[in-house]
């Protein structure tokens, strides 16, 4: 699997429209108003991390979903992605703000410091390869100014796999064994090499490829310090559309999972679905 399958499948089908959506979206997000109220709460955690207003904000792999919620204090939201498809996409959405550019987000065209905040939002898994998938990682790092942060939506192979909260033997005896194996890591001051580290390549059923690299570890890829976990969001889409009923009992229990996330944003990083990787620049 390399790049170009990738950036062939949202050319072709990932950013082609279905209903109000895309086929991406519509395969892989709960789009249901009650489930989508989680995960706007998920979205606000991500953005409280960034500086509110600035210049230039970038948007690393945006493709036709640019989060312009997150930019609305900002003069222009500059769009990369190699998807030509998503990116008139975003332009439609975007407009005169947006500034485009058809780019690799492993080797951007922009000078260090250019940006005063930078997301790239599911991206990086989809990224073949950990050499990769760091220099992704790097360039957020290299291209936000000193003294503001950046943030990376990533993936969390330590969740139980579909995640049902029935605890299927095998993903939570996986989950235990990630939990021990992190935590014996970083009492030894190591990065967590035992899990995961197969080169086990993942693909949806539509074969979109997807890899993600255990936080703990993926951590030790930026300088020492400047990337921190949170919890994005702990549960799951294929939980939420096999269990979660549009009655007020899920509300609520929606509602006090994301209170918990606001509260516990490292606790709850063990076994989310996703991570918020806050990647920050000294000055
Ligand atoms: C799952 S979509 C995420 C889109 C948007 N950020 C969001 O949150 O909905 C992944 C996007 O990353 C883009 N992408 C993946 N690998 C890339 C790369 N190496 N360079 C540029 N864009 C890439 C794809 O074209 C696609 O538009």
């Amino acid at each position: 699997m390399t790049k170009q399958d990738v950036r062939r499948f949202y050319d072709e089908k990932g950013w082609r429209p279905a209903g109000d959506a895309y086929i991406d979206s519509q395969r892989y997000v709960d789009m249901r108003p009650v489930v989508q109220a989680y995960m706007q709460r998920s979205y606000a955690r991500a953005q409280a991390a960034l500086a509110p207003a600035g210049r230039l904000f970038l948007d690393a792999g945006c493709g036709a979903n640019p989060q312009m919620g997150f930019s609305s204090g900002y003069q222009y939201h500059v769009c990369v992605d190699f998807s030509v498809t998503g990116l008139r996409e975003a332009r439609r959405k975007l407009g005169a703000r947006g500034l485009y550019v058809m780019a690799d987000v492993t080797a951007l065209p922009f000078a260090p410091g250019t940006f005063d905040a930078a997301v790239s939002a599911h991206v990086i898994y989809h990224i073949p390869g950990l050499e990769s998938q760091r220099r992704a990682m790097q360039e957020v790092y290299r291209l936000v100014k000193p003294g503001r942060t950046g943030v990376i939506l990533y993936a969390n192979p330590y969740h139980a796999r579909y995640c049902d909260l029935t605890w299927g033997g095998k993903g939570l005896v996986r989950q235990a064994l990630c939990f021990l194996g992190d935590m014996v890591a970083r009492l030894r001051g190591q990065p967590h090499w035992a899990t995961d580290m197969s080169g086990e390549e993942n693909r949806t059923e539509d074969g979109l490829f997807y890899k993600a690299y255990p936080p703990g570890w993926v951590r030790h890829l930026l300088p020492a310090g400047a990337m921190e976990i949170r919890c994005l969001r702990w549960l799951a889409q294929p939980f939420t559309s096999r269990r979660v009923q549009d009655t007020p009992n899920w509300r609520h229990f929606l509602r006090a999972v994301a209170w918990l996330e606001d509260r516990l944003p490292h606790l709850l990083a063990y076994g989310a679905n996703y991570v918020l990787l806050v990647i920050r620049k000294d000055l």
